[in-house]
C-alpha cells in the first residue's frame, strides 16, 4: 500500500504570493511547485502554477480540509486532486533530472552517478540521492552554503585556523552543509537531525566525500540536548517556525564572538522573523535573498 498521498491543484502564479509559508506548514514533508519555467511544468500555460503537496497517506483528508479552508480564507477557489502515490523508482527519476550544480564561489555539488571532470578551482561535494533533504537544488541550501563559504573566506582572510574548530549543523539532512564546511577547512562538524531513516544517507554522503570520520551525527530535535558545548559557527536551515521555536537553544550553542547562520525564512516574512528572533546577544550582520527565500547571518556577543 502506498505510504503517501498527493494533493494537486493549479492556480495563477501571482496568487501563490504569501501562500508558500502556510503550504509548507501544511505539508512539511514535501511540496513541489511547477510552472512553465520548471522541468516538470512544461505543460502549464503561461502565468499558471501547479502545486503538489506530499502528505502521509492517512492524513490526506485532513490536509484536504485544511487546504480548502486556507483557500477560502484567501478568497481562492481551485479543485484539489487527491491521489495515492504510485510506487515509483524515485532514484531513476531523480537521476534523470539532477546534474552537477555550482553553488557560491567555488562549491560544486556532484551527483555520485554523474561526476564531472575534476576542476582544481572547485570543491566537489558528492551527494548520493536518498531520502535526506539537501541535494543542493533548493534555494535555502544554496543560500546557507553561500553564507557559509563567505564566512569561512572572511575567517581565513583574518588568518583564522579552522582545522582545530568544530561547527554545528542543525537539521543536517543529507549533510551537504557540513560536508562543504569540512572541505572548506573546518576540522570537525556536529550534525543534528530528526529524520532517523535519512541519517544512513547522511553517513553515506560523508563517507563518499572522505569526511565520515569528522562528522558526528545526533538524532535530536533540540540542540540543547548536546550539552554545554559551544561552537564558533552554528548553521540551521530549517523552516522559520522551527527556527523560532529553537531560538534560545541555537543562540546558546554559539560561542561569544561566534556566528549563527539561519536559512529557510521566507523573504516576505523577513520583518516578522527578525523581530521574533531579536535578542540582546545577537547582531544581524547580513541577509541574502534567493527567490522566495532568505538566509540571515547573526553575530553573537
Ligand atoms: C530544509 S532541510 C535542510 C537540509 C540541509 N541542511 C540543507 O541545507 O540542504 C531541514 C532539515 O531539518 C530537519 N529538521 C526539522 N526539524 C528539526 C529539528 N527540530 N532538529 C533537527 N533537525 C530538524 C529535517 O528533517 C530536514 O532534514
Amino acid at each position: 500500500m502506498s505510504q503517501w498521498s498527493t494533493l494537486t491543484f493549479t492556480l495563477p502564479s501571482s496568487r501563490l504570493v504569501g501562500l508558500e509559508g502556510p503550504l509548507t506548514e501544511l505539508a512539511p514533508d514535501g511540496m513541489q511547485i511547477d510552472d512553465g519555467a520548471t522541468l516538470t511544468g512544461k505543460d502549464l500555460p503561461d502565468g499558471m502554477s501547479r502545486v503538489i503537496l506530499y502528505v502521509p497517506a492517512g492524513d490526506g483528508s485532513r490536509a484536504q480540509t485544511a487546504l480548502q479552508s486556507l483557500a477560502a480564507d484567501r478568497g481562492l477557489s481551485f479543485e484539489v486532486l487527491q491521489q495515492d502515490l504510485e510506487e515509483r523508482d524515485w532514484n531513476a527519476e531523480w537521476k534523470a533530472h539532477y546534474k552537477p550544480l555550482r553553488i557560491g564561489r567555488r562549491l560544486r555539488v556532484e551527483p555520485v552517478f554523474d561526476r564531472p571532470t575534476p576542476d582544481p578551482e572547485l570543491i566537489s561535494i558528492v551527494i548520493d540521492p536518498g531520502m535526506a533533504f539537501g541535494t543542493g537544488t533548493h534555494e535555502t541550501t544554496q543560500l546557507a552554503a553561500t553564507a557559509l563559504e563567505a564566512w569561512i573566506d572572511g575567517q581565513k582572510a583574518h588568518g583564522a585556523q579552522l582545522s582545530g574548530q568544530t561547527l554545528l549543523d542543525v537539521g543536517t539532512g543529507s549533510g551537504i552543509l557540513s560536508i562543504a564546511a569540512l572541505k572548506l577547512g573546518f576540522g570537525a562538524a556536529v550534525g543534528t537531525e530528526i529524520d532517523e531513516p535519512g541519517l544512513e544517507n547522511t553517513r553515506d554522503n560523508a563517507a563518499l566525500n572522505g569526511v565520515g570520520g569528522r562528522l558526528k551525527l545526533h538524532l535530536t530535535d533540540d540542540p540543547d540536548s548536546l550539552g554545554s558545548a559551544r561552537y564558533p559557527l552554528v548553521l540551521a536551515n530549517i523552516i522559520s517556525s522551527i527556527l523560532k521555536r529553537l531560538k534560545a537553544s541555537l543562540i546558546d550553542r554559539v560561542q561569544p564572538g561566534g556566528t549563527l547562520i539561519v536559512s529557510g525564512v521566507l523573504a516576505e516574512e523577513r520583518d516578522s522573523f527578525v523581530n521574533a528572533f531579536a535578542d540582546p546577544r545577537l547582531t544581524l550582520m547580513a541577509d541574502q535573498v534567493d527567490g522566495d527565500w532568505m538566509a540571515l547571518t547573526y553575530l553573537r556577543s
